[in-house]
């Protein structure tokens, strides 16, 4: 069995009313100490996209230290992320502009992280490279093991009209290649800002609620963004026969 810790939307360097990133830094810390509270144990931390709000390298220099953590941290770019920088800061890679997709081998499960940006735009795709990845990656060595796959957008409506214009599109492709592999027991993201459920090609599809906002639905009223609702996070428990169970929990202040 694995628990793992699922957060998303840092958008760290986030100037929220002038403030010069402080209070996006401080709401991921907050998260960030919270898990390190725990007793544990934890499988690992997901954190998918918008990790820099600007895609600076010196956001990228506070992500590093702001995701520390006890625990393995799985994460992958967003919109808002830059792929050059992400690379060159964050993985200690030379720059490159191609998908940033990764492969995370845990005891008991595989975890792939890939990379839904399009550079310079809002909405998100799994491109023909990326999705070639995930086939042979899920095709690759331990196929007795589920898988989770994660990424920044969701494929989905979420019923949210600021965020579903700029959700995944192409999700006939992604279907396609996961129809291949039945050992993959979720799909997880991010970007909606909001904690969701719902479901594509019959698997789960689970939605970090973001951290440094909240995107409300059109009966919650308001102007469709909160400031004001805590930060939260998801704990997803992967069980011995591959079925997912998600907790929501909101993170108390430290
Ligand atoms: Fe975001
Ligand atoms: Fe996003």
């Amino acid at each position: 069995m694995l628990t793992i810790a699922h957060f998303s939307d840092i958008h760290l360097g986030q100037d929220h009313r002038r403030d010069g990133g402080k209070r996006a830094r401080r709401r991921a810390e907050q998260v960030m100490a919270y898990l390190d509270a725990l007793p544990g144990p934890l499988d690992a931390v997901l954190v998918t996209g918008d990790l820099a709000d600007h895609g600076l390298p010196t956001e990228y220099e506070q992500v590093a230290k702001v995701l520390h953590s006890r625990y393995p941290v799985l994460a992958c770019p967003g919109n808002h992320d830059r792929r050059a920088p992400y690379r060159e800061v964050l993985l200690g890679e030379a720059a490159g502009e191609g998908p940033i997709n990764r492969l995370h081998r845990l005891s008991g499960a595989d975890v792939l992280m890939l990379d839904s940006s399009i550079p310079g735009r809002d909405d998100g795709l799994l491109d023909e490279e990326t999705l070639a990845w995930l086939d042979a990656a899920l095709a690759d060595g331990r196929p007795d093991l589920p898988a989770l796959v994660a990424f920044h957008h969701p494929p989905a409506i979420l019923h949210l009209p600021t965020v579903d214009r700029i959700r995944q599109y192409g999700e006939q492709a992604l279907t396609a290649v996961l129809a291949r592999h039945p050992r993959v027991a979720g799909l997880l993201c991010g970007h909606s800002h909001t904690g969701a459920a719902t479901t594509l090609a019959g698997l789960p599809l689970l939605v970090a609620p973001g951290v440094v906002s909240t995107v409300t639905l059109p009966c919650e009223g308001g102007r469709g963004i909160s400031f004001t609702q805590p930060p939260m996070l998801a704990f997803h428990v992967l069980d011995d026969e591959g079925r997912l169970t998600t907790h929501y929990r909101a993170v108390p202040a430290s």
